[in-house]
């Protein structure tokens, strides 16, 4: 096997507490084992990348997802060590963008004014996922330089003045990034330093500018060019809506958890006590990510406990995000809490949860599982709700014992993940993504639920899912 252009990065970054994702890629095995799988997707016009995080419940078997990532999410290393393909699907993304701006020649090459393309990555004190990254924005300038002959790509870190050359791919953290990059409204598009944008990865940097009050939180009313783009593109809000991806669950074969939206502190303590009638509580600030801001209650715990644990939401999203982030961390959402199979190790059953990519661009789609991620310590029924380390699977450092390839078939087995379990899983997260893009694209009613998605709720044996497998 060739050697790792980027194994010094790797190790040097995984020495200060990087997530090693690309330690469990395997292509042979992924080769043997026919993954990524291939499922035709009609209805998609677009490029992009979603990742859904799913268990198996304790008791009833069922396929839950706590929650799907959009195209900021770590992990597609973990299938043959590198991202070169979820790299070329940015890139061609990027080529039709540069078509759509006029900014390409008949013959291809780059005409006129210099172009800027985005790669955000996660503030600088939570950022633990470089290993996959900084390769992922390599592969990504060198799939450009093949798709755009003559264009030579320069790459930029979002410290520094953009230079003469035409196409810049720019490189940083979140916050860097968005302090130079602004809406032109009249010109509808994004500018960075001056220059037009044709790509931007992370859909949070449409979060971080909703911080610093320079974009709505919800993006539908900016000019359609300025959303396309993101690699999000159409789901650039229900990546950043949990409530929202667990309707659109309806009819994936995976069960769409019970949850609440509340506006308000006072809001969001009654609508617990009620859901809490139905077990434990996780509550969740809107659009953050990397477990910031989550937290668990219980139905033995008094008004004062949980008003407590509703301002640390709010709270967390400051200390993560900065002083304006109780702007975004609103509407707070409150879910079911499921409790997955154990995963056995020494000292009792750990949670885990099981992520699953899909790739896709125009009439196809493709997907894979990555890792699974093993809460640090067992499970215990009791007090879980005290101690993050025991229900939290995408907590720091993240040691090589505590994530599992998602090709592992013996870790898998052990939490009842058959075969043709995964199967299904891959297939329920593409439909989600069918659902997801028709319901952004043509506005597929509250949730994008149709009526046999209701009647199925109504009655689980309404739609007999078997007669429809080919
Ligand atoms: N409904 C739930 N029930 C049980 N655990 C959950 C639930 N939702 C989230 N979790 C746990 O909390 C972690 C963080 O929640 P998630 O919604 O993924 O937030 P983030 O966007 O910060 O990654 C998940 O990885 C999972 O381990
Ligand atoms: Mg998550």
């Amino acid at each position: 096997m060739s050697r790792d252009p980027h194994q010094l990065l790797r190790l040097a970054l995984a020495g200060a507490g990087d997530i090693e994702e690309w330690r469990l890629g395997d292509p042979a095995l992924a080769a043997a084992k026919g993954f990524p799988r291939a499922y035709p997707a009609g209805l998609i016009d677009d490029w992009g990348i979603v990742f859904l995080d799913l268990v198996v419940e304790e008791g009833t078997g069922d396929l839950v997802c706590h929650e799907v990532n959009g195209p900021n999410a770590v992990g597609s290393d973990a299938l043959t060590g590198e991202s070169r393909g979820r790299s070329r699907n940015e890139a061609r993304q990027t080529l039709q963008r540069l078509r759509e701006m006029g900014l390409l020649a008949p013959d291809g090459s780059l005409a006129g004014e210099p172009v800027v393309t985005l790669h955000a990555h996660q503030h600088w004190k939570a950022f633990r996922t470089g290993g996959e990254f900084f390769p992922r924005v390599a592969a990504y300038q060198e799939a450009l330089e093949t798709l755009i002959p003559g264009s030579a790509p320069e790459l930029r870190g979002a410290h520094e003045a953009l230079g003469d050359e035409t196409l810049s791919v720019v490189f940083g953290d979140v916050p860097q990034v968005a302090a130079h990059l602004h809406l032109d409204e009249a010109a509808g598009c994004f500018t960075y330093r001056g220059r037009p944008v044709a790509f931007i990865g992370n859909p949070n940097l449409a979060t971080e500018l909703a911080r610093a009050g320079r974009l709505p939180m919800r993006t539908g009313g900016l000019p359609v060019a300025a959303r396309r783009v993101f690699h999000a593109w159409r789901l650039l809000d229900t990546v950043r809506d949990k409530g929202v991806q667990q309707d659109l669950l309806l009819g994936t074969g995976m069960r769409p958890l019970k949850y609440f939206e509340a506006d308000t502190r006072e809001e969001a303590l009654r609508l617990t006590r009620e859901l809490l009638a139905r077990g434990p509580v996780v509550l969740k600030p809107n659009a953050a990510s990397g477990g910031a801001g989550v937290h668990a209650v219980v139905a033995g715990m008094t008004d004062g406990d949980i008003a407590a644990r509703i301002d640390a939401v709010l709270k967390d999203c400051v200390t993560k995000y900065g002083t304006n982030a109780d702007a975004t961390a609103l509407p707070i959402r409150g879910f079911e809490f499921v409790r997955s199979t154990g995963y056995p190790l020494a000292g009792g059953g750990h949670l885990w949860d099981l992520r699953i990519a899909v790739l896709f661009e125009p009439g196809k789609a493709e997907a894979f599982p990555i890792s699974m991620r093993l809460s640090p310590a067992p499970f215990e029924p009791g007090g879980f709700h005290l101690d993050r380390d025991q229900w939290i699977s995408n907590v720091s450092g993240r040691q090589v014992t505590l994530l599992k390839s998602g090709m592992d078939d013996e870790a898998l087995a052990a939490v009842g993940l058959t075969p043709a379990r995964l199967e299904e899983a891959m297939e329920g997260c593409v439909t989600w993504t069918l659902k997801a893009w028709d319901a952004a694209a043509r506005g597929g009613g509250p949730g994008g639920s149709v009526f046999e998605d209701a009647a199925e709720v109504e009655d689980p044996a309404f739609y007999p899912r078997e007669a429809f497998r080919g």
